[in-house]
């Protein structure tokens, strides 16, 4: 059978993570899990439901579409009402509950048994897959990262402004590496890429160079 590797990418918000990760799945037919989604479909039946429901979280079913980018809460097609601005604002907190996460790394972990997936998040390479074979710790600055949120708020038809934007990015930022539970952090093994003037293939290319080696046993 066709030797198989994990990859994992964290980073911030913004730093090119799931565009990037989706398209090197693509490339080397691989499974494409975007683990940020996953908190959102928790913090939207957090948002609609209060936070009972966080006694009761083996009642969730969350599930991915084929391609990684329809995510589906309880049988309902959610992948546009997770990205609201109310489920951003809410994310960290949520991600925060102990409970979120153990139920949330346990389902990955199980997803990514079998080898073959590239996985995106904040504390994938540090907690999910310490085992995974590529390890990428994407980064960039807040500026970069808020026009780059900021020209897809606007394609969406969203009206905000980049100073809010920058805002709400730091104030994430913050909160996500400052958690008491698996922050957002490098894993010492990672590779670290500033995509700040990095184009997307630029880095899916790096990144795909990176897999190829390890795959041919360099
Ligand atoms: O796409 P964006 O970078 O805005 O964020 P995301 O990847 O959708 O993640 C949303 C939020 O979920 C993050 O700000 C974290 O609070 C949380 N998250 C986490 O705690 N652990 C992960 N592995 C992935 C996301
Ligand atoms: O998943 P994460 O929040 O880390 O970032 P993303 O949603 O993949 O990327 C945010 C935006 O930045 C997307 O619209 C990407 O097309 C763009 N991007 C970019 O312009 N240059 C890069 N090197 C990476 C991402």
């Amino acid at each position: 059978m066709k030797k198989k590797i994990n990859i994992a990418i964290d980073g911030p918000a913004a730093a090119g993570k799931s565009t990037i990760s989706r398209r090197i799945a693509e490339r080397m037919d691989y499974i494409y899990i975007d683990t940020g989604a996953m908190y959102r479909a928790v913090t939207l039946h957090v948002i609609r439901h209060g936070r009972q429901v966080l006694d009761d979280l083996d009642d969730l079913d969350i599930r991915f579409g084929t391609g990684g980018t329809t995510l589906y809460l309880n049988g309902e097609d959610v992948s546009e009402d997770i990205r609201t601005l109310e489920v951003t604002s809410n994310v960290s907190e949520v991600s925060s509950v102990p409970e979120v996460r153990r139920y949330l790394v346990s389902m990955q972990q199980k997803i990514a048994e079998d080898k073959g997936v590239v996985m995106d998040g904040r504390d994938i390479g540090t907690t999910v897959l310490p085992e995974a074979e590529l390890k990428i710790f994407m980064k960039a600055s807040p500026e970069i990262r808020a026009r780059r949120r900021l020209k897809e708020e606007e394609a969406r038809g969203v009206e905000i402004d980049l100073e809010t934007l920058t805002t709400q990015i730091i104030r994430r930022d913050d909160l996500d590496m400052n958690r008491e539970i698996s922050p957002l952090s490098k894993a010492h093994d990672a590779v670290l890429l500033d995509t700040s003037h990095m184009g997307i293939t630029e880095v899916e290319d790096k990144i795909i160079k990176m897999a190829s080696d390890l795959l041919k046993g360099d």
